[in-house]
């Protein structure tokens, strides 16, 4: 069992993206996982003017989204491809955070209309989850035509989705594992 951040990408009235963060929670809980879903639409955080750590008096909702960064064994963005890279509102909501994602994994799940299924996005956040002492597990998820995996309830057209999503989750599982031992160990900084 672990904590995971899964954190969604797009806060569009019309987002796919939330079908694919509901499809994902069900899986991790089934997976016994506890999943703190941080959905930037519910938060609306305004664009960053001080980080977290810089604020005097920060509201109880950033409060609250800070215990769950911190307290979070690893970080699963949803992200959707916009102009080749990911979403204003996911690097929004990552911004306001530092030290709290410290040598910890994330794991990139992306998803698009088109045939390559955001990976573009999934390569540039990977630059932002390194930099953010969170380096992305060697493999991501990819969800090319998004619009036919789902019906427009956010069921699973598609069920092999069920079984290739799996060896995602065992890979995330295990840097989740190696690093919390390593974590408890200690850390570099
Ligand atoms: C501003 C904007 C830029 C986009 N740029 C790309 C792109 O570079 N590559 C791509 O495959 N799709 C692109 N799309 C299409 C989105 O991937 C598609 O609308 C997807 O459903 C977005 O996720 P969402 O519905 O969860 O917001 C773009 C969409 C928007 C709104």
């Amino acid at each position: 069992m672990a904590k995971i951040a899964l954190i969604v990408g797009s806060v569009r009235s019309d987002r796919q993206g939330i079908k694919v963060a509901r499809w994902i929670e069900k899986n991790l809980v089934n997976r016994n996982h506890v999943v703190f879903f941080i959905d930037p639409l519910e938060l609306k955080l305004p664009l960053l003017d001080r980080m977290y750590k810089e604020m005097a008096h920060p509201s109880d909702k950033l409060q609250f989204l800070r215990n769950q960064i911190k307290e979070a064994d690893g970080y699963l963005p949803i992200t959707p491809e916009y102009n080749r890279s990911t979403s204003s509102a996911m690097k929004n909501t990552l911004d306001y955070f530092l030290e709290e994602y410290y040598f910890k994994p994330s794991a990139i799940v992306s998803y698009s209309p088109g045939v390559f299924g955001g990976i573009n996005a999934t390569q540039q956040l990977r630059l932002v989850f390194a930099e953010l002492g969170a380096p992305s597990i060697p493999s991501s998820f990819s969800i090319p035509r998004v619009h036919t995996v789902f019906s427009n309830e956010g069921r699973l057209l598609d069920e092999s989705y069920n079984e290739r999503v799996v060896r995602f989750f065992e890979e995330f599982e295990w840097y989740i594992e190696a690093l919390g031992k390593q974590r408890k160990i200690g850390v570099p900084y």
